[in-house]
């Protein structure tokens, strides 16, 4: 399979990791791309640079210590402000810019923007060019199939962005109206994939190698994205590129690796945060960890959720996987 090539930046894995606000923060990007992501975007910022002087935000653009290239996406409806918006990123260290237009939530759709602007092709022609236009790095795409059934229109979007000067494009199997509901579809993908020359990246409800593979297979298209797979098993990038390259001895983890990785994580979202938001957002991470790894036991769930000091949650998680990995080496 040949590398994606996104401007001047020749992409090492072509599984790469969706941008999830709240979840695709500077650690775990830094994470996934160690695990063999190709690429691993922002999670969404607004255009509107007066929100911008938040705590949230500035961490959201924040890149110290990720491997080029660093992608910010950005969501909003105002090309002028989108256009600003880029080139303040650019500033400031982001190698490709990405446009949400993907999004269904609310808050997004509310103000039009994310997936809501699919419904306004010349709307979305104008915000890519003056993007485009605006900054001297690859601009890409996040969208999906279509405002909803009756108006599946992402081939004629994808047309677009490409004579916009899009340089690859990521579309999510889905609908706006579909929210997250229902399975992905695919057919629309391939319907994309044929009718532009750019690089496209299959997404939605990939969540093995396997799948992977069949997506790929089916679609044609350059790369998989992979978004809520990788919570909790960051190390699905590692076992979907050795699925594709045929080794299979990188395709499963040891329980002590597992454990190192989990551990290192929360030490990274610990530095990252400072303690108390720490805690809280190392949570939602170890929920998911646990679901992953040790789905039956109740009580170390409660227990780690119940920690209330960076300290107390590091020790408490420490104890459990290696327990849990402890539990492995002996029965082997
Ligand atoms: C928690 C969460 C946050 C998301 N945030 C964004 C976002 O900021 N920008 C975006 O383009 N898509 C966002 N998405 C959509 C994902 O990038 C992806 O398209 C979607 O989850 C489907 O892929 P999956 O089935 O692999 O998860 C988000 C999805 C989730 C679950």
């Amino acid at each position: 399979m040949p590398p994606v090539q996104i401007g001047p930046y020749v992409l090492p894995s072509s599984v790469v990791l969706a941008p999830m606000a709240g979840v695709t923060d500077r650690p775990f990007r830094i994470l996934c791309r160690k695990l063999g992501a190709g690429l691993a975007a922002s999670e969404m910022l607004t255009s509107d640079i007066r929100l911008w002087n938040t705590p949230k935000s500035r961490l959201r653009m924040s890149h110290e210590g990720e491997p080029e290239p660093r992608v910010v996406q950005l969501a909003g409806a105002d090309p002028v402000a989108l256009a600003e918006a880029a080139r303040l990123n650019v500033d400031q260290g982001a190698q490709i810019i990405d446009v949400n237009m993907g999004c269904p939530a609310k808050k997004v759709c509310g103000k039009l923007c994310g997936s809501a602007l699919l419904k306004d092709e010349s709307l979305v022609a104008r915000i890519l060019e003056t993007v485009v236009n605006a900054v001297s790095v690859p601009v890409t795409l996040k969208i999906r199939t279509g405002w909803d059934h009756a108006n599946r229109n992402g081939v004629r979007i994808a047309r677009i962005a490409e004579s916009c000067g899009i340089q690859a494009l990521a579309v999510h199997g889905r609908t706006r109206a579909d929210f997250y509901d229902g399975a992905a579809e695919y057919e629309t993908l391939r319907d994309i994939k044929s009718a532009i020359q750019i690089p496209v990246f299959a997404n939605g409800d990939i969540n093995a190698p396997q799948k992977a593979r069949e997506v790929l297979d089916f679609t044609g298209a350059d790369g998989v994205m992979i978004g809520r797979a990788s919570h909790g098993a960051p190390w699905i990038f590692r076992s979907v590129n050795s699925f594709w390259s045929g080794e299979k001895s990188q395709l499963t983890l040891s329980r002590a690796e597992v454990r190192d990785i989990i551990l290192a994580h929360l030490d990274s979202l610990y530095v990252f945060y400072g303690e108390g938001t720490g805690v809280r957002i190392a949570r939602k991470h170890l929920g998911w960890y646990c679901e992953q790894c040790l789905p039956d036991s109740v009580q170390v769930r409660r227990d780690l959720m119940e920690a209330a000091s960076t300290a107390a949650q590091f020790a408490l998680a420490g104890k459990h996987f290696d327990e849990w990995a402890g539990a492995a080496a002996e029965a082997a």
